[in-house]
């Protein structure tokens, strides 16, 4: 009975020594940085179509055409240093990690 509680309780540390780090890395919320950071202008499904977005010309995520002219590393670098009179940067208010993690966010609106 002692012996199989301990090769649980080794398990459960070998699985948690193994499983945890790989949580951490994913563990940013792109989805939640998009609508705490870019629903303002982008809007929720992502056309742009608000009045702020709207005004300023955010091109429609949706748009097939969108996604296939732009890179992830475009994405990047869009987040990162915006465009002037358009859009801020936000490499002084995310991390790197944060902008790589809303890449998959932009990119899942095209699906
Ligand atoms: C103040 C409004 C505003 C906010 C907030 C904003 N954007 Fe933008 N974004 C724009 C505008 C306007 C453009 C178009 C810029 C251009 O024409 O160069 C743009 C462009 C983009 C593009 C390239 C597509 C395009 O239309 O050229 C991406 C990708 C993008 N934004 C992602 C984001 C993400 C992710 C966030 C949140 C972290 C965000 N934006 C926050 C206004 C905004």
């Amino acid at each position: 009975m002692v012996k199989k509680i301990l090769m649980i309780v080794f398990l459960q540390a070998a699985i948690g020594y193994l499983v945890v780090p790989e949580i951490m890395a994913s563990d940013i919320d792109g989805q939640g940085l998009y609508a705490k950071h870019c629903v303002l202008c982008h809007g929720e499904d992502g056309t742009g179509k608000t009045d702020l977005g709207s005004g300023l010309g955010a091109r429609d995520f949706n748009d097939k055409k969108f996604q296939a002219g732009i890179t992830d590393e475009q994405i990047v670098e869009q987040i990162a240093n915006g465009t002037e009179d358009k859009m801020f940067p936000f490499s002084d208010k995310l991390s790197s990690e944060e902008i790589h993690a809303l890449v998959p966010v932009i990119r899942a609106f095209g699906k």
